[in-house]
């Protein structure tokens, strides 16, 4: 088909959590093990085909330091999806989240595409958020839950792919 669909998705979650990383890992490819905190927002662009459609997909990646957090509505503004991100060793992030969810439903209605995402599950005898738990939120707040590891490159590419085919489909 011909139909071309631009696309604004946008990264929230704490400090740390490695937003940064899930769009360095989808749009670069590559991984940094620094922690380099993002001042304000930063942002990259992609060009993908999913269910058949052209999507040109601008990704925003926030600034999780809590200094910043009153930042959070110019870059979530006009967003057609959000990638709500925590750290499952951190439970204090998982909280960020459902903080995240109900700023974003009163600020951008029902109609923006959620994503709850999980990263650093290369961790695994760290965690503290299990996966059950998780998947229980994300379904009663109508989120998706997926799980990533942007050090191990698990699950980033099929995350994106997922999150824009839910915004082809709404
Ligand atoms: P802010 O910009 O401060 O909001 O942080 P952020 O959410 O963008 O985190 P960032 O991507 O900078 O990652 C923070 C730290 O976690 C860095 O040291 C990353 O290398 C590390 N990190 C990110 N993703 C993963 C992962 O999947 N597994 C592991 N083990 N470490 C990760
Ligand atoms: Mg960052």
């Amino acid at each position: 088909s011909n139909d071309e669909f631009k696309f604004k998705v946008v990264l929230l979650g704490e400090g740390a959590v490695g937003k940064s990383s899930l769009m360095l890992r989808y749009v670069q490819g590559n991984f940094n093990p620094r922690h380099i905190s993002t001042i304000q927002a930063s942002f990259l662009s992609k060009q993908l085909v999913v269910d058949g459609a052209d999507i040109d997909l601008s990704i925003w990646d926030t600034a999780g330091q809590e200094k910043y957090h009153a930042l959070g509505p110019i870059y979530y503004r006009g967003s057609h999806g959000a990638l709500l991100v925590y750290d499952v060793t951190d439970a204090k992030s998982f909280d960020k989240v459902k903080m995240w969810v109900k700023e974003l439903r009163r600020a951008l209605g029902d109609d923006v595409v959620l994503f709850i995402v999980g990263n650093k599950v290369d961790l695994a005898d760290s965690r503290t958020v299990e996966t059950e738990m998780a998947t229980q939120f994300a379904t009663s707040v109508g989120a998706t839950y997926e799980e990533t590891s942007a050090k191990e490159n698990i699950g980033v590419e099929n995350l994106f792919e997922l999150m824009c085919s839910a915004m082809v489909s709404r």
